[in-house]
């Protein structure tokens, strides 16, 4: 018997087990793809739940090393979408039955911006009679912030904890009170106390992580028993600190690799959770999205950002539809989730089993 099938055979993984997986080639690697293909079908089934993404502004108060929008970079424009721009995505997201979107954008604290997120959520409640779920993914806030928006209306949150190594956290932040590893741990677990779904993630490849790392990570979704996990290759942008350091980084193709491994495990791991097949997927691979999900991935986020702003929300470089419209997309999405063997769930929240386990359990 391989060495990987004696460990895919076990109900718990240990670290080691993990980097073995996560160095698996050839057919170890073939066996690991097919345990969690199965495990698939059998704990999510075929259904894939859209998220329409609204990328809401691209202002930031952050600087985080990797990340090509962050505060520091000077070198395109700065928007946010008006509000009558993003009730014309909500209505795309609702009447092409979504079922759910996401608001996403750079993070800020101000009141300002916490109104106005409080207000649109509002807004969309109304509008659509609640049957919109609404995910937001708008960084650390204060815990009446979320408190606000989750009585607005937000139902789950993402906030990637980006690596769960706290050493390499700070070697990927600059260093001060904003960019605090244990403050983004405390969000999630405020998060959770409100009554979010969480969902987190980290990014693979990056400078300076190590096979050994990625385990870790793994295990803290594990530990932190999450409901949704969304993680792809980290792609170096030209406007970023860490481009210094492209010459260290593995090839394009082995990042791929490698996230499609960390989905993979994953998905055996945490059988019942929602796991993003991820745009940065796409941006190595042009079916990347689609090999996501045969490996286990089971939630996709069509763009819903008005053309015009795409350009300027370039966390990473080479990144897909900048110049298609939403329903481009939707089409594109529909070949492409059929031919990975799936069906788009339209009309649905698409809740982690994982989370209605873990709630109706108490
Ligand atoms: N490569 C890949 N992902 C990135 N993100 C930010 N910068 C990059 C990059 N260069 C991811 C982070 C963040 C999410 C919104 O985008 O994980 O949480
Ligand atoms: Fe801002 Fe998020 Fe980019 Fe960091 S990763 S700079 S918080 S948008
Ligand atoms: Fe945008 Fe294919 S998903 S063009």
């Amino acid at each position: 018997m391989l060495s990987v099938e004696k460990i895919l055979k076990k109900n718990n993984f240990s670290k080691t087990d993990l980097q073995y997986l996560l160095e698996s080639k050839g057919e170890e690697r073939q066996t690991i793809f097919e345990k969690s293909k199965a495990t698939k079908e059998l704990f999510v089934g075929h259904k894939v739940y859209f998220r329409g993404l609204i990328e809401y502004a691209n202002f930031c108060s952050k600087n985080c090393y990797y990340c090509g929008i962050r505060a520091g970079n000077k070198q395109f424009t700065r928007y946010q979408l008006t509000d009558e721009e993003v009730m014309e995505a909500v209505d795309y997201a609702f009447s092409n039955n979504y079922g759910s979107l996401v608001i996403q954008s750079g993070e800020r604290t101000n009141k300002t911006f916490v109104s106005k997120i409080e207000g649109l959520l509002k807004k969309i409640q109304f509008l659509t009679k609640g049957k919109l779920h609404i995910t937001l993914s708008l960084g650390e806030q204060r815990e009446e912030t979320y408190r606000r928006w989750f009585e607005a209306g937000a139902h789950r949150y993402l906030l990637r904890i980006e690596v769960s190594n706290p050493v390499l956290y700070k070697k990927l932040h600059p260093d001060n009170i904003h960019h605090n590893y244990q403050q983004r741990l405390l969000a999630l677990q405020t998060l959770r106390q409100v009554g979010y779904q969480v969902g987190t993630g980290v990014m693979i490849g990056l400078p300076f992580q190590t096979i050994s790392d990625l385990a870790d990570d793994l295990l803290f979704f594990r530990d932190f028993d999450v409901d949704m996990v969304g993680m792809g290759p980290y792609i170096e942008h030209i406007d970023t600190p860490l481009y210094q350091y492209r010459d260290t980084l593995l090839p394009l193709q082995e990042r791929f690799d490698l996230s499609l491994k960390m989905i993979a495990i994953l998905r055996i791991m945490m059988k019942d959770i929602n796991i993003a097949a991820t745009t940065a997927m796409q941006t190595i691979d042009p079916q990347g999205r689609e090999k996501a999900l045969m490996v286990g991935a089971n939630v996709i986020m069509p763009n819903l950002t008005p053309v015009k702003y795409r350009q300027d929300y370039l966390l990473y470089e080479n990144k897909p539809c900048l110049d298609e419209e939403a329903s481009e997309c939707k089409n594109c999405l529909e070949i492409r989730i059929h031919m990975a063997g799936d069906q788009i769930a339209y009309g649905e929240w698409g809740d982690s089993r994982h989370f209605r386990n873990r709630t109706t359990k108490k």
